[in-house]
């Protein structure tokens, strides 16, 4: 029997190693790709005693490079069985001070990264006559944070972009199944990696996510494997994304001022 291959974007830290090492314990050879070197080698040392990966720089932004790396993995495995479009980035500034760069970077990492993974793997999992394709928004994707537009729309739009897709493959009736990934906070490195506006303090905001962020990321992981197997549509992980998830249906339009006196409440200087 052929092993089967999972794809995984931003697989040099938290929830893509976390997701590369489970899947890895489950018999799964690995395409593991990340801008960070230094955090991909990492990665792949825990992934060698496995079995076989394939390992390879890429910036998700790049389209040219997604598709080279889509080929990469068909000459290096001949079929591939799951993808996550899970490489993102983050950025903490309010509407008004947020310097316009730094939002076409979010657009370009956390929407068109997982534009470009969708359009290089899609035809191959169709080719192949099965598999899942697994699209990591946020729950940041279900409700509007203060200091999180840019990140808001970019997992807003994963989302949207997802379900159409959704839709499109069961009209299609076809044999691939795409997921929405909605995390909560997940103990990672984004926070310390992310761009803040010029009022802001890095550290402090890091230190805010770190206490709010309960999930490990192998939790994580293991909710998004789990929901993957059930055919789940839409992924929740960690409890708090159950409870924001539950607030947006419950509240509707006034969820986003319930969730900005929460946080206002939580941190005086959010
Ligand atoms: N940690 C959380 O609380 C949380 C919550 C909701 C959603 N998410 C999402 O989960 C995903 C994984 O994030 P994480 O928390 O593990 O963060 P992380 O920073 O630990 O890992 C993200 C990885 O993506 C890589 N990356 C960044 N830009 C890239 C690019 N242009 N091309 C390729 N790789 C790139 C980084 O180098 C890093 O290794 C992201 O899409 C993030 O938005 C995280």
């Amino acid at each position: 029997m052929q092993q089967r291959v999972a794809v995984v974007t931003g697989a040099g830290s938290g929830i893509g190693r976390a997701l590369a090492w489970r899947l890895a314990g489950h018999g799964f050879a690995l395409a593991v790709s990340d801008v960070d070197e230094a955090g991909l080698k990492e990665t792949v040392a825990r992934l060698e005693p496995y079995g076989p990966v394939l390992a390879e720089h890429l910036d998700v932004r790049e389209r040219a490079a997604v598709q080279a790396h889509a080929q990469a993995v068909e000459e290096c495995f001949g079929r591939v069985d799951l993808v996550v479009n899970n490489a993102g980035v983050a950025l903490h500034a309010s509407v008004l001070e947020q310097e316009h760069e730094d939002v076409r970077w979010i657009l370009d990492v956390d929407f068109w990264g997982v534009v470009h993974g969708t359009e290089a793997f899609l035809p191959r999992l169709l080719a192949a006559g099965g598999g899942h394709l697994v699209n990591v928004s946020s729950v940041f994707g279900l409700v509007g944070v203060p200091k999180q537009s840019a990140y808001n729309a970019a997992k807003f739009a994963v989302r949207g972009y997802t379900e159409a897709l959704q839709g499109e493959l069961a009209l299609a009736r076809a044999p691939v199944t795409a997921h929405c990934v909605h995390p909560g906070g997940v103990r990672t490195e984004i926070a310390r990696r992310a761009r803040v506006g010029v009022s802001e303090d890095a550290e402090r905001t890091a230190a805010v996510f770190d206490r709010i962020a309960r999930t490990s990321p192998d939790a994580a992981a293991r909710a998004i494997l789990r929901g993957v197997r059930r055919g789940r549509p839409r992924i929740l992980v960690g409890t708090d994304a159950h409870v924001i998830d539950a607030l947006q249906r419950l509240l509707g339009p006034r969820a986003p001022a319930v969730v900005a006196a929460a946080l206002g409440r939580y941190d005086t200087r959010w």
